[in-house]
C-alpha cells in the first residue's frame, strides 16, 4: 500500500489576518505547528489578488519548509508572473489550478485538455527548475491522459464536486462522483502518475477517499483551519490522520 501523506494548506490563516491587516495571525506560525504536529507537507496558494498569501509569506514558508527539511507544495495560476515567482524560490512542488478573480475558491479543475497550449511550456520550465510539477484535474480520462503528455509528474484530482453532493446528502451523486475519483486515480497510477486529492475535504468526506489505495497524498485546508478554531491545529490534524489511517487499515 502507498503510504499517504497529509499536506496541509494554511492560506486560511491568511484569510483572517487579511480581514484586519496587520500581521496576525501569521500562517508561518500556523505551517511551523503543523510540521511540528506531523504534517508531511505545506500547500499555500499565492492568488493573482492576494487575497489571501502574500509574496512575503511564500518567502517566509520557502524559509521554513528548507530549514525544517518538509516540502513546499506551491499553488499557482498558469501565469508569467506565478511561473516567474516559482522560478525564483524553487518549491519542492507546484501545483497547477484554475484561478478566476471572481470565485470564492478554486472551482473546477484545470481544463488541461484544451489549454495545453499554455500549460505545457509553464510544466517544462518548472520541471526544468527541479520542480516537481502537479496539476489539479477533474478526475476525467481525457484530462489525466493530456496531464501526462504534457510531462505532469503528479496529478491532483479534485474532490470538491464529491465533498459538496457528500455534504448536502445528495448520496447518490455523492457515490457516482466517488466512483469516478477511484476510476480517475486508477488511471492516473497506471500511466505512471503520482496521485494527489483534494478540495473540501472533512472529517465526513476524507475516509472514502483515503481509502483509495493508490492515492499518495491528501492537501487539506479550509475544514482544519475552522476547526482548528475550536480544538487547535494539532487536534483537527490529529483527528485527520486517524480517519486518513482508519480508511487505509491502519496504514496512514
Ligand atoms: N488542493 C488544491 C489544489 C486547492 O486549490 C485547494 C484549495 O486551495 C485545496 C487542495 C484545499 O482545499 P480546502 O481548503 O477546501 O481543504
Amino acid at each position: 500500500m502507498i503510504p499517504l501523506r497529509l499536506g496541509v494548506n494554511i492560506d486560511h490563516v491568511a484569510t483572517i489576518r487579511n480581514a484586519r491587516g496587520g500581521a496576525r495571525p501569521d500562517p508561518v506560525r500556523a505551517a511551523r505547528l503543523a510540521l511540528e504536529a506531523g504534517a508531511d507537507g505545506i500547500t499555500a496558494h499565492l492568488r493573482e489578488d492576494r487575497r489571501h498569501i502574500g509574496d512575503a509569506d511564500i518567502e517566509h514558508l520557502s524559509a521554513l519548509c528548507r530549514q525544517l527539511g518538509k516540502p513546499l507544495n506551491f499553488e499557482m495560476a498558469v501565469t508569467d508572473e506565478m511561473r516567474d515567482i516559482a522560478l525564483r524560490h524553487r518549491p519542492h512542488a507546484a501545483c497547477l489550478v484554475p484561478e478566476k478573480r471572481e470565485e470564492r475558491t478554486t472551482e473546477g479543475g484545470l481544463d488541461v485538455a484544451r489549454g495545453h497550449n499554455a500549460v505545457a511550456p509553464v510544466v517544462q520550465a518548472l520541471r526544468d527548475a527541479g520542480v516537481r510539477v502537479s496539476l489539479f484535474i477533474e478526475p476525467s480520462i481525457v484530462q489525466i491522459s493530456v496531464a501526462q503528455a504534457i510531462g505532469a509528474e503528479v496529478v491532483e484530482l479534485h474532490t470538491g464536486a464529491y465533498c459538496e453532493a457528500a455534504q448536502q446528502g445528495r448520496k447518490d451523486d455523492a457515490q457516482r462522483l466517488l466512483e469516478a475519483l477511484q476510476i480517475g486515480t486508477l488511471e492516473a497510477h497506471a500511466r505512471g502518475l503520482e496521485v494527489h486529492a483534494g478540495h473540501g475535504l472533512d472529517y465526513e468526506t476524507v475516509g472514502p477517499v483515503a481509502a483509495i489505495p493508490q492515492i499518495a497524498e491528501l492537501n487539506i485546508g479550509h475544514f482544519l483551519i475552522g476547526e482548528a478554531i475550536f480544538v487547535g491545529l494539532e487536534a483537527a490534524m490529529g483527528r485527520m490522520r486517524a480517519l486518513m489511517q482508519a480508511a487505509r487499515g491502519g496504514q496512514a
